[in-house]
């Protein structure tokens, strides 16, 4: 760490030189003196040592510190704490309040205190009377707290105005809109509210507006089209309501628009011709409550690149003029209302990876043109109104799709064996909520890639094959409710061995046939589970002490099974727990005492089994209802019995 700081402060130096600090070897104005020792003394933490260092009065030699070479007034004060190079970021912590007295800097162009994590304190309200020459006011990624004051609207010199990620409050002023040299507005990350002040449209040479993840309201001003030079917008997740303006499609310059986790409603607008939007490449919209078709104008923005509308009330066709969108690599369209079939023209989009267009009312059949999308990587067409009857043979061997989504598809019969010959090896495959009937073939284990596998909610019998203990990547299994049997034992080895490779992360089994005991859980060597579901089937025996390994599980959910004996006090080492039902076995005896170290508990059933005894008094076991211990055989708690 030590050779890192002055490998840093040499950064620092070479970064600083640029400033000329020749004829500025004196004493320096005593209102900056004033200033920059009340701003020390305000610190009381700097990891770089570079505050320690300032003594004397010739500030202008001071890291960080530059003047003016004829004035000899300070000029910036630049002490981020992030800084790129091309060998390693380095990362500088300061800790302190920023003091009222940096006012006195009265010739600063340049703050930059950015980064340092620590930093609290205001801007100071005066801030606009007494630095009039400021270009560059850069705190982002403190603490800093307290209203973005009114007088900041004088500073009409201002370019850089980076407050991100900190804990700013209040409305922001309707001045801001005298910032006539404003380029880059960055207030992201704060706690902002009311509504974004309509001035903000007269900033003409912004290029960059980000007010995400405020709590900002009201409207997006109606004529944000004006910002001329914008080149990236970005108002998402704040709470703004309205229409999206029209004059959004005059931002001739602009590339990014992220409007997205709001709650705007009304149509998309229209855009009139393909040359309205030239540079337009990103647009989130999605998490609205847009309504309306997709406008056959979508077709024009032709630089798009990555588009999502997905989670809106969009209703009617997906246009053909969507094929337009050549550039396209990423288009959710998720949940929404979209009906009709897929237009044809979608297999023009050569360059798509990603097409998510679950849950709409999309009908069948897949345009077979579909066959060209030699980048497709994923495609998520699950809960539409699709009547596949079987996987498109085209679709399975188009060259790069490794994530395959088809739930509720009305696929039919066996697991396809052209499964394990696609082209690029499977990932994730989900065909849950379809009609697959017959085994889990033999040849599953061949995907040996396969991290996500979903099976549940068909018809698949008979037992898990023994070739999954191959598949070394699986992280998340789910073949809940199908009428699977067998011996559970047997997929406990497996899930020991899967954790050789990548971890078993969640396994769901509920609501299948299974027999037997579980004897083996937990056997595992490095097990990192955090799921575990196997209710609703008719297990059998006792649970084991090997429980208690599982320290990464966050829940277990045994309910509804033949279990029974003891509850194991070890249990109470799986520490993550949140989550432990039990409900509907044969478990006898006492609540162990251990169960109080369970302390991240948060949902908890014990319900319908033949325990009795003390309830052992203490947190978390007092916070659940007396539902979570009814139907026992006698248990009690302190102030009487249940
Ligand atoms: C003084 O600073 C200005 C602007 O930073 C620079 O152009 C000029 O060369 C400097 N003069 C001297 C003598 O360093
Ligand atoms: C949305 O903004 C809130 C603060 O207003 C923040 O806590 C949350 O993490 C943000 N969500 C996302 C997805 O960025
Ligand atoms: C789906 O297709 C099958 C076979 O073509 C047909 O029997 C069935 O009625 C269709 N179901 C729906 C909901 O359209
Ligand atoms: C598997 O599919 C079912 C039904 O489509 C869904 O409810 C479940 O969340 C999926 N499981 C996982 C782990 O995503
Ligand atoms: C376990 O599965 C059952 C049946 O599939 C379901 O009802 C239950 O909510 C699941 N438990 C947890 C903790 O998710
Ligand atoms: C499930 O198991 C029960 C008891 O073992 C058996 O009676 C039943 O026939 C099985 N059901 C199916 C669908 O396999
Ligand atoms: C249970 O945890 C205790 C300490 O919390 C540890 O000493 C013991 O070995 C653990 N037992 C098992 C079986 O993991």
């Amino acid at each position: 760490m030590g050779s890192e700081i002055l490998w840093f402060l040499a950064v620092l130096a070479l970064i600083t030189a640029g400033e000329s600090k020749k004829s500025v070897g004196g004493t320096c104005h005593p209102n900056d003196l004033k200033g920059l020792r009340s701003f020390k003394a305000g610190i009381h933490s700097d990891d770089s040592g570079r505050i320690n260092k300032w003594i004397g009065n010739s500030c202008c030699e001071w890291d960080g510190i530059s003047c003016n070479n004829i004035t000899g007034r300070v000029t910036q004060i630049n002490l981020p704490g992030f800084i790129t190079t091309d060998d390693a970021p380095l990362q500088a912590y300061m800790y302190g309040s920023i003091s009222p007295s940096i006012t006195l800097l009265s010739n600063l162009e340049v703050v930059d205190l950015s980064g340092l994590v620590g930093l609290t304190g205001k801007i100071p309200s005066s801030i606009g009377f007494h630095l009039p020459g400021l270009r560059k006011l850069s705190l982002w990624g403190n603490h800093i707290e307290g209203p973005l004051p009114e007088s900041i609207g004088k500073l009409s010199k201002l370019e850089e105005l980076c407050l991100n990620e900190n804990s700013l409050s209040g409305f922001l002023p309707a001045n801001l809109g005298n910032l006539k040299a404003l380029r880059r507005l960055d207030l992201h990350s704060n706690r902002f509210s009311g509504a974004i002040p309509e001035s903000i449209a007269k900033l003409t040479s912004l290029e960059s507006l980000s007010l995400q993840n405020n709590l900002l309201t009201g409207d997006i001003p109606g004529k944000i089209g004006d910002l001329q030079a914008l080149k990236e917008l970005d108002l998402s997740n704040n709470s703004l309501t309205g229409k999206i303006p029209s004059s959004i499609t005059k931002l001739k310059a602009v590339s990014i628009i992220y409007l997205n986790d709001n709650q705007l409603v009304g149509e998309i607008p229209t855009f009139l011709g393909p040359d309205q939007m030239p540079c337009l490449g990103f647009l989130r919209l999605n998490n609205n409550r847009l309504t309306g078709r997709i406008p056959y104008s979508f077709g024009h923005l032709s630089s798009l690149q990555r588009v999502s509308l997905a989670n809106n009330e969009l209703e009617g066709p997906i246009p053909s003029s969507l094929g337009d969108l050549r550039s396209l690599t990423e288009l959710y369209l998720n949940g929404n209302k979209l009906s009709g079939r897929l237009p044809s023209s979608t297999s023009l989009l050569s360059q798509l990876i990603m097409l998510t267009l679950s849950n709409n009312m999309i009908e069948g059949p897949l345009p077979h043109q579909m066959a060209s999308l030699r980048n497709l990587q994923m495609l998520d067409l699950s809960f539409n109104r699709l009547n596949l009857s079987t996987i498109p043979k085209w679709l399975l061997k188009l060259p790069s799709l490794s994530r395959i989504y088809l739930a509720d598809c009305k696929i039919q019969g066996e697991l396809p064996e052209d499964l394990r010959a696609t082209p690029s090896a499977l990932q994730e495959l989900d065909l849950s909520a379809n009609h697959l009937s017959g085994k889990i073939p033999e040849w599953i284990g061949s995907l040996t890639e396969l991290y996500s596998l979903n099976l549940s909610v068909n018809f698949l019998a008979g037992e898990i094959p023994s070739s999954v203990t191959k598949l070394a990547s699986l992280g998340v299994l789910d073949l809940h409710s199908n009428k699977l049997s067998g011996s559970l034992q047997r997929v406990f080895q497996v899930e020991s061995r899967f954790t050789t490779g990548r971890s078993l992360a969640s396994l769901d089994l509920s609501d299948n046939n299974f027999t037997s005991g579980i004897e083996q859980i937990g056997m595992g060597s490095q097990l990192e589970i955090q799921h575990i579901n196997l209710s609703h089937n008719f297990i059998e025996g006792r649970l084991p002490d090997s429980i208690g390994r599982l320290e990464t599980m966050k829940s277990l959910d045994l309910s509804c099974n033949n279990l029974d004996s003891a509850l194991p006090p070890l249990l109470a080492n799986a520490s993550s727990l949140e989550t432990l039902k039990l409900r509907k076995n044969h478990f006898t005896g006492k609540i162990p005492s251990e169960f109080l170290k369970l302390r991240k508990l948060k949902e908890l059933d014990l319900s319908d089994n033949f325990l009795e005894g003390k309830i052992p008094f203490g947190r978390p076991l007092i916070n659940f209802p007396r539902g979570s211990y009814s139907g026992n055989k006698g248990l009690w708690c302190t102030s009487g019995s249940l």
